[in-house]
């Protein structure tokens, strides 16, 4: 059993994901952890993000381990937690052209494919472009929307009191990286032709959860 659920950030991928999977016993894999990770590293590395030839050849050198228990994600840099500094305003501002260098890519996605294939009770597998090129045989490819309101809301009722950020702020730093993402050359952000579309908008929580789990099961 292979989930996969795509879509941008404040749709509730990643509450999705988490509960979908502990309710039914898979494992789970956040994928914009990983690229929040590589960003992270090239950050402290000294490597500017906008060169793309710089990140390229640094691509290989961090080692990336993601946890696959959805009660507590983890994900490691060289041994490092880096759970906390991958969440910061400067990662996420920087994550874009950092995944958007196609050597990144072809590295994270081939750990992403590995912790596919080592789930042997199965895995749920949350990003952009899960269902399309990472793992085009998954069971179910789920694809989240969700009005700009209702996401810049959700993603400044996230950041409350971790960092202060306005909403009209939040929701031009969200527009101005999902058009990086859907823009980029290399596995934009997209729905696969087969992914089931679930506009989250009007819905709270329990009711995505509930409806994907239906999924999953039919
Ligand atoms: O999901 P999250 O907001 O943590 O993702 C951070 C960033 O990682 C995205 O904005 C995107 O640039 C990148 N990403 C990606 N492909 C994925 C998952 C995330 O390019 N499968």
């Amino acid at each position: 059993m292979i989930v996969a659920i795509d879509g941008p950030s404040g749709t509730g991928k990643s509450s999705t994901s988490r509960a979908v999977a502990a309710k039914l016993g898979l494992s789970y894999l956040d994928t914009g952890a990983q690229y929040r990770a590589i960003t992270w590293w090239m950050l402290t590395n000294g490597i500017d993000v906008n060169d793309a030839a710089g990140v390229a050849d640094a691509a290989g050198k961090p080692v990336i381990v993601s946890g696959s228990d959805p009660a507590a994600p983890t994900i490691t840099v060289d041994a490092v937690d880096a759970s906390g500094p991958i969440r910061t305003q400067e990662v996420t501002a920087a994550v874009s052209a950092v995944s958007a260098v196609p050597e990144v890519r072809a590295r994270l996605v081939e750990l992403q494919r590995t912790a596919a294939a080592e789930a042997l009770a199965g895995i749920v597998v949350e990003g952009r472009d899960i269902g399309t090129t990472v793992l085009p045989d998954a069971t179910l490819k789920i694809f989240l929307t969700a009005s700009e309101e209702a996401r810049a809301a959700r993603r400044t009722a996230e950041l409350k009191g971790k960092e202060a950020q306005d909403l009209a702020a939040t929701r031009a730093a969200m527009a101005k990286r999902d058009a990086a993402d859907s823009g980029r050359k290399t596995s934009p952000l997209a729905k696969a032709d087969d992914a089931v579309e679930v506009d989250t908008s009007e819905l709270t929580l329990d009711q995505v959860i509930e409806c994907v789990v239906t999924l999953v099961e039919e």
